[in-house]
């Protein structure tokens, strides 16, 4: 959560901060964080008077639009969590450190939607918020850093085009003793995909303060009462897949295909007949294909001819293609070609299970 330098882009939840347009290019800035708060930094441009602006989505519940149903969507999936706390800590009286997660709708009115789905209004978020001891909060940070790179290997991103960018305290969240922004180097530029804070026991002790409601958590074995502090890996389900998408996508002479880490690939596989309008050929590639689907998501296939059925399988990420032809019928063997290298090899049906097995892992 960056709260940016000097450029509204940045959003914390639920915060509104003044900002000034400028009147030539139209972009909108922090103006406290210009060196000159009436002058555009990015044309040079005149900005106007600094103005409060909504960030969050207002609505009203039930029927009758008026001040009693005033309620405003979600900016993060975070307080839903916090307020969870008590019952999960009442039901399953789990043992510090541990961790609540939520993926949901998050809502922003945000002030410069664009890059595709980079930032819109309506996103997807995927938070956990993991409860420690405040004692101990810098061990647990470097552990959700661990954590995070490991995360960012599974889906495939490359090292070389990521940054763990520590925020400066004046740039922080009001809430926040260390945030860590991770950064991606898109098409588009460098920005925000993941943010990683330490959020102390703010939340938590916050919606006690407001609700009256004890918020602690009582450690058996030390006898000790206090709030959980947390540290709190956020994700945006859009960005993810953009990053995964920008990262996969290759062109080569004469063909588009997705370098989906396999794990990612929507199918494994894909099977198909050599020709279409031979039903001895249809019938046996319908046999390997009904037996490859009960262990692997595979694709069924006969439209057009074969390298265009390849080429399309290769634009969706399929790792593996498998393709029934004459010599299929005599000796019970099928071609199978690898996405990557279009390398084909020619294998037993029988060994196509184990062949997909072996190598997806
Ligand atoms: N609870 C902390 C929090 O909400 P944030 O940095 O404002 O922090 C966390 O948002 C993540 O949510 C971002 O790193 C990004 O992945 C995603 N996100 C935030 N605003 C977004 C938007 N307008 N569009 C798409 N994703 C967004």
């Amino acid at each position: 959560m960056n709260r940016k330098v000097w450029q509204a882009s940045g959003h914390e939840a639920g915060f509104s901060d003044p900002l000034a347009d400028c009147k030539k290019c139209k972009n909108r800035f922090r103006p406290d964080k210009l060196e000159n708060p009436k002058v555009c930094p990015m044309c040079g441009g005149e900005l106007t008077e600094p103005r409060q602006f909504n960030t969050m989505m207002k609505t009203f519940v039930g029927p009758v639009e008026g001040e009693a149903g005033l309620t405003y969507l979600r900016p993060e999936t975070a307080q839903g969590i916090f307020i969870n706390f008590k019952n999960i800590i009442d039901s399953f009286h789990p043992k510090l450190p541990f961790g609540l997660a939520q993926i949901g709708k998050a809502f922003r009115n945000e002030i410069t939607p664009g890059n595709f789905i980079f930032r819109t209004r309506e996103f997807e978020q995927m938070e956990i918020e993991y409860f420690i001891n405040g004692s101990e909060w810098e061990k647990w940070f470097k552990y959700w850093v661990n954590e995070v790179k490991n995360w960012l290997k599974i889906i495939g991103l490359d090292e070389e085009k990521i940054y763990f960018h520590d925020i400066a305290g004046s740039e922080r969240a009001h809430y926040s003793k260390k945030t860590i922004d991770i950064e991606y180097k898109f098409p588009f530029g460098q920005d925000e995909l993941y943010g990683l804070a330490y959020r102390t026991d703010f939340d938590l002790k916050t919606h006690s303060e407001k609700s009256g409601v004890d918020l602690s958590y009582f450690d058996s074995e030390t006898r000790e009462k206090f709030i959980p502090h947390v540290i709190e890996p956020s994700m945006g389900v859009e960005r993810t897949l953009l990053a995964i998408l920008c990262e996969a996508y290759q062109e080569e002479k004469e063909r588009v295909y997705l370098k989906l880490p396999f794990a990612l690939a929507p199918y494994k596989t894909a099977v198909f007949p050599l020709l279409a309008n031979k039903p001895q050929l249809v019938e046996k590639a319908k046999e390997v294909y009904k037996s490859v689907k009960g262990c692997f998501a595979c694709a069924w296939d006969e439209r057009g001819n074969i390298g265009k059925r390849y080429y399309s399988q290769d634009e969706i990420g399929t790792p593996y293609c498998i393709t029934i032809d004459f010599q299929t019928l005599e000796d019970e063997t099928v071609t199978i070609r690898n996405r990557d290298t279009m390398e084909q090899e020619r294998i037993k049906i029988n060994a196509i299970i184990s062949y997909l097995a072996k190598n997806l892992s």
